[in-house]
């Protein structure tokens, strides 16, 4: 029970890797903030962490601009009265090369990816720094760090990612604001179906190419989420951890 009464927000928590953070965090005690534009798929993920005696509540958000990031942040702290940990977790992954993507999905690409964790911090820190302390923990990506092919603005936004969890780590450590990201590789979750559908491959082609023999689950990296925003990793400040299966290193 290490988040015992602790209020965490959850981005992109109707989808894979969201629901299973959120499931994480209710089941160690956390009152859990569960916010997603599908306000349906939010609301069902909350409402399978009460019947399993958590306490969630879903708050349905477009985080693509800064009104519904401070939304998300006015809430909890007029809802719970105080925020302890965020985990800036929704994302899109829009294919395309340089010629090939379109403005519009760079520009999504960077409203939800990247500059929605802006927002969402500047709304967030001044709580947390007067609290004494807190914990983000960002979604980045493997691909962030070794581009895959053909997914420019996917992979442009999450080595922004790392990037911004490392300059806001160095600027608010002393605060005591522990910022880290988590760096997965392929994830079984419905943004990696909708990818492996349109390129006409199966989730056994991506086992095979995992030197550890599979993708991963996403209550795999909710457990990782869940260290770094935990006590247990108190000197872990501005970390970018892979969780990949070895894959990014074969
Ligand atoms: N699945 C993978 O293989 C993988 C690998 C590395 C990183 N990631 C990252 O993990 C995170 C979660 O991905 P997932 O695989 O669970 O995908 P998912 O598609 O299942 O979930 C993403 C969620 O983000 C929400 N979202 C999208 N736009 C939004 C907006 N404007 N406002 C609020 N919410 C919005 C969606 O509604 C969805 O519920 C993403 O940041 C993704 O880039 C996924």
């Amino acid at each position: 029970m290490r988040f015992q009464d602790k209020v965490v927000v959850v981005t992109g928590a109707a989808g894979g890797i969201g629901s299973a953070i959120c499931q994480r965090f209710a089941s160690e005690g956390a009152r859990v903030v569960v916010t997603d534009v599908n306000a349906d798929g939010a609301e069902k993920t909350a409402l399978r962490l009460r019947d399993a005696g958590g306490r969630a509540r879903s708050f349905a958000a477009d985080i693509g601009g800064a009104e519904g990031c401070r939304a998300v942040i006015a809430d909890v702290i007029a809802v719970e009265g105080r925020l302890d940990v965020l985990c800036n977790n929704a994302g899109v992954n829009r294919r395309g090369n340089l010629l090939s993507l379109t403005l519009d999905d760079w520009d999504l690409s960077f409203a939800i990816n990247i500059d929605a964790m802006f927002h969402l911090c500047q709304a967030a820190l001044p709580h947390m720094i007067a609290a004494g302390g807190g914990a983000i923990v960002n979604t980045a990506s493997q691909w962030g760090l070794y581009p895959a092919p053909n997914h420019i603005a996917y992979n442009v936004t999450k080595a922004a990612v790392a990037s911004f969890t490392q300059n806001l780590a160095r600027d608010y450590a002393a605060q005591k604001i522990r910022v880290n990201a988590v760096c997965p590789g392929e994830i079984h979750t419905p943004m990696l179906e909708a990818g492996v559908k349109r390129s006409g491959r199966t989730i056994a082609d991506l086992d095979k190419m995992v030197p550890f023999g599979r993708i991963g689950r996403p209550e795999e990296v909710a457990a990782l989420v869940a260290f770094l925003a935990s006590d247990e990793a108190a000197f872990m400040c501005g970390s970018l951890v892979e969780i990949t299966g070895a894959q990014a290193v074969a």
